[in-house]
């Protein structure tokens, strides 16, 4: 590891509480793979304390952010430009810190779409049906739409994915009680929900009406492999897991404040899972 110089450039995450990012790990594995003068800290910053901390940190120098639960909404005010793609999306997840200021953007459709094709599966193939309408699905719809593709968004609380739809036209809307059945209209699955997350209830679906065609994303990343995954595999489907989205994310961010492309390659993957 290099020693910083008095000139070396900052960036971290800000969240409440931050202990359990994996940013830190990534972004410094790629800080100690470039050789850059730079480091990447977690920051644990209250909500009581966003508004007067990140115009701070911009001042003493930092390149900028990112931004994690509770704060990808509320940061949104304290940007003094928030980019078409975060603006459309809703939130905010790595602001940029210039000299004409504080600028806003969201990169998980971003990453969602990078991990898609590095697992050689075409986000235009047709349509997607998404379940969940939470933060994490409103990014994904966004990112498929720009790619051309059809969303329906199908979840648990019915109304939300209707403000959903609504929100990005032209989205449908499909009843949760069909999300097995409907699958053969479908192109690409991508669970958004917590479901089939580590202490969280699993998602309880059948692939058995998929084409052969489907391919199946989640962007739930611990564990690695889903019980959605390991049943799509075991069918002969594409499955795409989500640790690549939150690894292909952080690649814009990394970019912008230290000024060089970073890598996504299977060191990478081990040394952020932990393995
Ligand atoms: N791989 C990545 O880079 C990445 C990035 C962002 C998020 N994520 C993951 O994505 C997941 C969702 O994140 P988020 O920020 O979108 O969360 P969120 O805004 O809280 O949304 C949660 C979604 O899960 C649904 N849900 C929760 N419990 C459910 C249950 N018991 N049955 C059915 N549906 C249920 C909710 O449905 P209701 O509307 O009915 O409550 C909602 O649609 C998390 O696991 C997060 O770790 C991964």
């Amino acid at each position: 590891m290099r020693l910083l110089s008095g000139s070396a450039r900052l960036a971290g995450v800000i969240g409440w509480p931050v202990s359990h990012s994996r940013s830190p790990r990534l972004h410094g594995t790629w800080l100690n793979r470039h050789d850059i003068d730079g480091a990447y800290l977690p920051l644990p910053v209250g909500p009581a304390d966003l508004a007067q901390l990140v115009p701070a940190l911009a001042k003493t120098g930092f390149a900028g952010l990112n931004v994690t639960i509770p704060h990808k909404i509320s940061v949104m005010a304290l940007c003094d430009r928030i980019d078409p793609g975060a603006a459309r999306i809703g939130a905010v997840n790595t602001l940029v810190f210039t000299e004409t200021g504080i600028e806003g953007f969201n990169t998980d459709g971003y990453g969602f779409i990078a991990n898609l094709r590095a697992h050689g599966v075409n986000p235009a193939a047709g349509p997607a049906l998404i379940l969940g309408a939470g933060g994490a699905a409103r990014a994904v719809a966004a990112a498929l739409q720009d790619e051309g593709t059809p969303v329906t968004f199908c979840n648990r609380t019915e109304r939300n994915a209707i403000a959903l739809a609504a929100a990005l036209p032209p989205g449908n809307v499909l009843p949760w009680e069909y999300r097995s059945a409907a699958l053969g209209d479908y192109a690409l699955l991508v669970n958004t929900t917590s479901l089939g997350m580590v202490h969280h209830e699993p998602l309880d679906i059948s692939l058995e009406a998929a084409t052969a065609a489907l391919a199946v994303a989640d962007i739930v990343y611990a564990p690695l492999e889903t019980e959605l995954l390991k049943t799509a595999r075991a069918l002969g489907l594409a499955a795409v897991e989500g640790l690549g989205m939150l690894l292909h994310q952080a690649v814009p961010g990394f970019k912008a404040w230290f000024g060089v492309t970073p890598e996504v390659d299977d060191e990478l993957y081990r040394i952020v899972s932990g393995g």
